[in-house]
């Protein structure tokens, strides 16, 4: 389902190549060439992941046609994936977010889940579709499908970018699911490794003397 590749010289220096910004190299570009390289393998491209995305978006919003529906987006490692897949839904949304905590720093699950925001609106009566970056041990999602379902909705169902069925501890199974990868570590479009790396058009593990600075 996934391809696994070295990212290309080509990729590296492809923000320098934008005409737009030919002769205006500012910090941010600068700083996207320079995360690109911390990458040992790009699991998946930005051009895999936007036709994928397309293609769940669809899904969607045939499943869902005649209903309105609230999309969660579950931050801050949705953020990218949910800004994409919204505009691939042809049915009425509203968006909501909620931030969990379940990791700090470190590259294992804590198994503690807080919610850190709620969402601003009651969700009684209506379809939910949450949005999350990447199940792992499941443990985030089981809490809080209870947490919404606590709430009497009309239907709770989870749309992920990617799975790690490998890791799981809790019997959780995503409606709709963009990748299953390896137990890999990854960071990019949204997922992040002690924060950054977010802003990588693309997923990818980390070179390991990354987690070693
Ligand atoms: P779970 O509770 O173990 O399923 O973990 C879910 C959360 O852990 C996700 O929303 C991510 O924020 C984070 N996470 C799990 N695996 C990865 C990874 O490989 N890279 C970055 N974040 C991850
Ligand atoms: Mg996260």
């Amino acid at each position: 389902m996934y391809t696994l590749f070295q990212p290309t010289d080509q990729e590296r220096v492809e923000g320098s190549m934008n005409p737009h910004l030919a002769g205006a190299r500012d910090s941010t570009l600068r700083e996207a060439d320079e995360v690109v390289n911390d990458l040992e393998q790009v699991l998946l491209s930005e051009e895999v992941i936007a036709k994928r995305v397309k293609e769940l978006g669809e899904q969607i919003s045939r499943d869902y046609r005649g209903c309105d529906l609230v999309v969660v987006g579950i931050l801050k490692g949705a953020l990218v994936f949910m800004a994409d897949l919204i505009r691939h839904l042809s049915i009425p949304v509203i968006m909501d977010f909620a931030v969990v905590s379940s990791y700090g720093a470190a590259t294992k699950t804590s198994g503690v889940v807080r919610i850190l925001k709620d969402l601003d609106q009651p969700i009684e009566g209506k379809h939910v579709l949450i949005v999350e970056d990447i199940i792992d041990t499941g443990l985030t999602m089981h809490y809080l499908i209870n947490n919404f379902k606590a709430r009497k909705p009309l239907s709770v169902k989870v749309c992920t970018l990617l799975d790690k069925p490998s890791r799981r501890e809790v019997d959780i199974v995503p409606d709709y699911c963009g990748f299953a990868i390896p137990d890999h570590f990854v960071v990019g479009y949204g997922l992040d490794y002690a924060e950054y790396y977010r802003n990588l058009p693309q997923v990818g593990v980390l070179k390991p003397e990354v987690y070693k600075k």
